[in-house]
C-alpha cells in the first residue's frame, strides 16, 4: 500500500512553502521521505519553515527579475532531476467592481498564472531528467475554487487566474505527455491560512457555513491529494483539475 503513494527519495519543489497549503505540502512529503525545496520571498520565514519540516529554503521573489532562473539554479546545485514540481504561492485580491482596476490585475494574473507556466518552462530540463513512461515526472498547480465556479465574493482577477491555471493544466497535459509529465491541478476550497484571514474576519461563521462539509480543509486533505498525483498511484492521471473543497463545487456561487 504504501508503494501505491510513496514518494520517498523524490525530489519536490513546493512554491509558497513558507505558509499555509504549502507549508502543510512541504511537511507532508518531507515526512514521507522526499528531498523538499521551498521557495518564497521572506528570507527568516522560509527559513523557519524549512527548519521546521526539513526542507532546504529558496529565499526569492518569483515575479522578480531572474527570481525563475534563481531557483533553478537553487535546484540544480543539489539535484540533477526534478520529480514533482508544485506550483502553490498565489495572491489574492478582493474589491469592488468599480475598484477592480489598476496594478493588482496584472500583479494577480503575473504571480498566479505567468509564474507557473515560466517556471515549469525554466525547469523542464529537470523535469524531463526525471521522467519515464513507468514513472512520470509530475507538474501540479494549485487551483481554487474560485476558478471552477463564480465566486461568491468580489476576486475578479483571482477567480479569472485560477480558472486560467485549471484551463493551462489540461493544455500542458496534452502538450506534456509525450514527455512523460504529467500535469494536474487540486482546485482547493477554504482552509484556514493567512491569505484567508481577512475573509473570514469580515463573515466569521458563514464561511463554514457555506461548505457542504461544514468543516475548514485540513493539512491532511489537501496533502493526501498531493502525495496521490505526486506517487505511482497518480501516474496514469493527467490534465485532472480535482476539487478538495468540502463538496462546494456542487453549490452556486
Ligand atoms: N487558503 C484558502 O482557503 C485557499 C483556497 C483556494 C485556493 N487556495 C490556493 O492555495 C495556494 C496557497 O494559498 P494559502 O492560503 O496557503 O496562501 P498564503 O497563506 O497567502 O501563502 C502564500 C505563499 O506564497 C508565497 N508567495 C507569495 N507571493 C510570492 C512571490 N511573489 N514569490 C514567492 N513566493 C510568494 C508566500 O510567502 P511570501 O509572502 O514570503 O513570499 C507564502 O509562502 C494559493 O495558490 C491559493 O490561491 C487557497
Amino acid at each position: 500500500m504504501s508503494e501505491l503513494f510513496g514518494v520517498e527519495g523524490k525530489a519536490v519543489l513546493v512554491t509558497g512553502g513558507s505558509r499555509g497549503i504549502g507549508l502543510m505540502l512541504a511537511g507532508a512529503f518531507a515526512q514521507a521521505g522526499a528531498r523538499v525545496y521551498i521557495a518564497a520571498r521572506d528570507e527568516a520565514r522560509c527559513r523557519a519553515a524549512a527548519g521546521e519540516t526539513g526542507a532546504h529554503p529558496i529565499a526569492v521573489d518569483l515575479t522578480a527579475a531572474g527570481g525563475l532562473e534563481r531557483v533553478r539554479e537553487a535546484i540544480q546545485a543539489r539535484e540533477s532531476a526534478l520529480d514533482v514540481l508544485i506550483h502553490n504561492a498565489a495572491m489574492q485580491w478582493r474589491a469592488p467592481l468599480r475598484e477592480h482596476t489598476g496594478p493588482n490585475w496584472s500583479r494577480t494574473l503575473d504571480l498566479n498564472l505567468r509564474v507557473p507556466f515560466e517556471l515549469t518552462l525554466e525547469l523542464l530540463p529537470l523535469l524531463e531528467a526525471s521522467a519515464s513512461p513507468e514513472n512520470p515526472a509530475r507538474v501540479i498547480h494549485v487551483g481554487s475554487g474560485d476558478g471552477l465556479r463564480v465566486p461568491a465574493l468580489e476576486t475578479y482577477a483571482y477567480g479569472a487566474s485560477k480558472a486560467g491555471l485549471h484551463h493551462l493544466t489540461r493544455h500542458l497535459a496534452r502538450r506534456l505527455s509525450r514527455r512523460h509529465i504529467t500535469v494536474n491541478a487540486i482546485a482547493p476550497g477554504p482552509f484556514e491560512t493567512e491569505m484567508l484571514a481577512p475573509v473570514i474576519e469580515d463573515y466569521g461563521d458563514q464561511v463554514v457555513e457555506s461548505i457542504p462539509l461544514k468543516r475548514f480543509g485540513a493539512s491532511a486533505d489537501i496533502a493526501g491529494v498531493a502525495l496521490m498525483f505526486a506517487s505511482r498511484a497518480g501516474s496514469f492521471i493527467t490534465g485532472a483539475v480535482l476539487p478538495v473543497d468540502g463538496g462546494m463545487s456542487t453549490c452556486g456561487g
